[in-house]
């Protein structure tokens, strides 16, 4: 093309980046890669080949991590865990820093690696993967620094097993590495087969740092060895990829006591509204699912449009589609890379071959002959239930559909089972941030989109995951409480002396709905006291019990609704009932329990009541200053419906330990009831009764937990489940939690003071809740 033809068509010159020095490096080192274990590299074994997926060219040889590799990335870490953590907060801090500086250092070729490896523009790595990994290792260095004085009372949690994937190789590492140092963890790091280079640069980078030996190791290879980093003795797992291998992991770590988080896919809608600037949505787009070849788990893929506009957005989306330029990565001209895989392309191909619904605009630019790339597509016209509406195609490939008023974008929006990210567009501030609380997501972006930062948590709801990367939320999947704890000790319930003779019926039955109610399998059970009197009856719940239980809670959403002040009044009035009826239940529970501890548990129980409700109006959430311009609001919201396990121990205030902070935080409860211990709550159904306590906020049942519990964790409007019951229940809800992957909280067999301090505050309120992110314009 000549200057003239330059002048008549306006298009762009390629401006390529050089890929020499990024060869160079990797020349330097032979091509070929082993793993960095306890500070070194090992040398290169049997593996696998990395190929520029733009070219096809091979790009490095890497090795296939034996278990003998694995065990040794994790006795390294293991051993360099607690002089990590002795270094201290400022100590960490420093190395953390100097990670920082030379991650800044070495940006570029960092960059251009990256975009060799994983085929994304280089405008990408430069100015987002890499500026934002920098970002993350200076975030992180600060709470090192802060972790003394601002988590007192949290302790690192040992050794944690991280699992990557391809699509931002080095910004999931940093998204990993960064807090889990900072927090005094040392980690074994899997990057994902396809791209595994910059992991290795970075390796290089903690040699540079003077990082101590074993604090991060890296094993390289495929999914087997990351089953492998998931099977060792680890304390944690840290998962980002796919839904389908998440589940795995929730399964395989279920019981074993790992703390797990998980980030997967999305399938986020994107909602423009009429009274939208549709040219800045239009441009939105671009970010939302061309950004990285649309390979991004919170990707705006599903675009739902304001029906009075749709037409004339499309138009504006099919202008700008046509003009967006696909090409060699290192060009910083375009706009769309390669796809990082010829296994990956065929996915998208082959996803969308099988549809046959909608109008599929492919966008008219040129591809290049060869290498692994997919034009940008848009597919109009789908119904909500469509394949591709629902399933993640993680690739440029856009679907929509159009709504006629804000209640039916809503539920479309919601109409997936993601719940990653959504992208609101419209002028009208009141609208977007009335749908903001509507969305089931865990980021909601106004008038912005893709936006992230360290000081905001990001992760999902549903079966995008649970628990957050970055903010002060992030810490707490890298932390546990400080102290050693007990192994729970079993009780079983007192046999009775004789036959349980009554001659009137005074079996105690369950709370559903705000009714007592009869149990479905019609069965109940003596409860002895401790000199084998007979005390009572409980009914025995089954699996419909909890079902009748679930549909009350479900229909009292409502009171996810109320304000923290209504909770607290109700709180408060529970205490005060409570109050008024104490020695009757002091007697009930050392009636129960053999003991005098009775009206101190009351008294602890009344506390607890009191405690929540001065919480109720109290747990707030944080504005996060973010280097953009605007502000992220992240919102405390409910988690939904909360299903527990009572501890057996502490009938009394182990229920309201329960009960108080998920209530006061606007969850509705089942409560499934002490077991050798029952009659102190059904005794308290009646204190409820005069509470004002609505009708499915709590719900109670009494009988077997092993009955209950793994059905609590597999029941699909259950949104999360706490276990405090004995040892084995731990693991049976992890595994059934994996149908949904709903959040769980579990004792992992591990006594707590439910009298005490450990029985309550911010570790409930934490899983009482569910940080939503609300990304707003703000300020110039
Ligand atoms: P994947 O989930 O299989 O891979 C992610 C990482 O997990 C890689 O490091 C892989 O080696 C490892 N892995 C695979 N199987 C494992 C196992 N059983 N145990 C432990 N680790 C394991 O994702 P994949 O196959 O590369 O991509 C398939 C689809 O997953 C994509 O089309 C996309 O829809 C989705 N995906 C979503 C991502 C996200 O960020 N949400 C990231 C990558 C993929």
């Amino acid at each position: 093309m000549n200057v003239k033809d330059v002048f008549e068509t306006m298009a762009y010159g390629p401006a390529p980046e050089s890929a020499a020095e990024a060869l160079a490096w990797i020349a330097e080192r032979g091509g070929t890669f082993g793993h960095f274990i306890d500070g070194v590299f090992t040398k290169p074994g049997k593996g696998f080949e990395s190929r520029n997926p733009a070219t096809g060219e091979l790009l490095a040889k890497l090795t296939q991590a034996r278990q003998a590799d694995v065990d040794a990335a994790v006795k390294a870490a293991r051993t360099a865990q607690g002089g990590w953590a002795r270094l201290g907060g400022a100590g960490r801090a420093r190395t953390l820093y100097a990670l920082a500086r030379l991650l800044q250092k070495h940006s570029r070729l960092f960059a251009v690696l990256e975009s060799l490896d994983n085929g994304k523009p280089i405008r990408e790595s430069r100015d987002i993967d890499v500026p934002l990994a920098q970002r993350h290792f200076y975030f992180h260095a600060g709470m090192a620094q802060l972790m003394e004085d601002e988590l007192p009372d949290r302790a690192p949690l040992g050794v944690c097993g991280q699992v990557i994937p391809w699509n931002f190789p080095l910004l999931m590492l940093a998204w990993k590495i960064a807090p889990a140092l900072a927090m005094g963890n040392t980690v074994v790091l899997k990057p994902a087969e396809y791209t595994s280079l910059t992991a290795l640069l970075f390796a290089e980078i903690c040699q540079q740092a003077g990082l101590p030996k074993g604090v991060v190791n890296i094993v390289t290879g495929d999914g087997a060895v990351g089953e492998m980093v998931v099977a060792a003795e680890v304390d944690k797992v840290a998962f980002t990829g796919s839904t389908a291998v998440g589940r795995r992991i929730r399964d395989a770590t279920a019981g074993s006591g790992k703390v797990l988080t998980l980030e997967l896919g999305g399938k986020s809608p994107y909602i423009v509204f009429d009274d939208a600037d549709l040219d800045s949505a239009v441009e939105g787009l671009v970010d939302a699912i061309w950004f990285n070849q649309g390979q991004v788990c919170c990707a705006g893929s599903r675009l739902l449009v304001h029906e009075p506009v749709a037409e004339l957005f499309y138009a504006k989306l099919r202008a700008r589609m046509d003009k967006l330029r696909v090409g060699d990565p290192l060009d910083k001209s375009i706009d769309i890379g390669a796809i990082v895989d010829p296994v990956q392309l065929k996915t998208i191909t082959d996803l969308v071959a099988a549809n046959t619904a909608g109008e599929t605009h492919v966008a008219t630019t040129d591809l290049p002959a060869m290498g692994s790339f997919y034009p940008p597509t848009l597919i109009t016209g789908l119904n909500p239930a469509d394949t591709l509406m629902q399933e993640e195609i993680f690739g440029p490939v856009l679907v929509s559909t159009t709504f006629r008023t804000p209640e039916e974008a809503v539920a479309l929006a919601n109409n997936s089972r993601y719940g990653l990210a959504a992208t609101v567009w419209s002028e009208n501030i009141n609208l977007a941030l009335d749908i903001a609380p509507k969305l089931a997501t865990g980021i909601v972006w106004v008038n912005g989109t893709n936006l992230m930062d360290a000081a905001a948590g990001f992760g999902g709801v549903r079966e995008s995951g649970f628990g957050r990367e970055g903010g002060w939320e992030g810490l707490a999947a890298y932390t546990r409480p400080k102290g050693t704890a007990k192994p729970l000790k079993e009780i079983a319930a007192f046999a009775g002396a004789g036959a349980p003779t009554d001659p009137i019926d005074r079996t105690a039955k369950l709370y559903i709905g705000g009714k007592q109610a009869r149990p479905d399998s019609g069965y109940s059970a003596p409860v002895w006291g401790k000199s084998g009197a007979l005390l009572g009856h409980v009914s025995l719940a089954n699996r419909k019990d909890l079902r009748n239980a679930v549909e009350a809670a479900q229909a009292a959403k409502g009171w996810s609704k109320t304000t923290g002040h209504l909770r607290a009044q109700i709180l408060y009035y529970i205490g005060e009932n409570l109050a008024a009826r104490a020695a009757e239940f002091a007697g009930r529970l050392d009636a129960m329990q053999g003991g005098k501890h009775g009206a101190k548990e009351v008294e602890a129980a009344i506390n607890r009541l009191f405690t929540y409700a001065a919480w109720a109006d109290k747990y707030d959430g944080q504005v996060h200053g973010v280097p953009i311009r605007g502000v992220a609001l992240a919102m405390k919201e409910p988690v939904g419906v909360i299903g527990a396990i009572c501890p057996n121990q502490a009938p009394l205030v182990g229920l309201m330990s329960c009960m108080a902070p998920a209530i006061a935080m606007g969850n509705r409860v089942i409560l499934s009831a002490s077991e050798p211990f029952p009659l102190a709550a059904t005794d308290f159904i009646q204190v409820l009764e005069t509470s004002d306590v609505p009708a499915g906020v709590v719900n109670i049942l009494t009988g077997s937990h092993s009955e209950i519990a793994s059905h609590m964790a597999g029941h699909m409007d259950i949104d999360a489940v706490w276990c405090f019951g004995a040892a084995p229940l731990s693991g049976e809800v992890e595994r059934a939690s994996a149908s949904n992957l709903k959040r769980t909280w579990v004792n992992n067999g591990q006594a707590r003071d439910w009298m005490g301090a450990a029985g309550q505050g911010h570790e409930f309120l934490r899983a009482a809740t569910e940080v939503k992110n609300i990304w707003v314009p703000y300020g110039e």
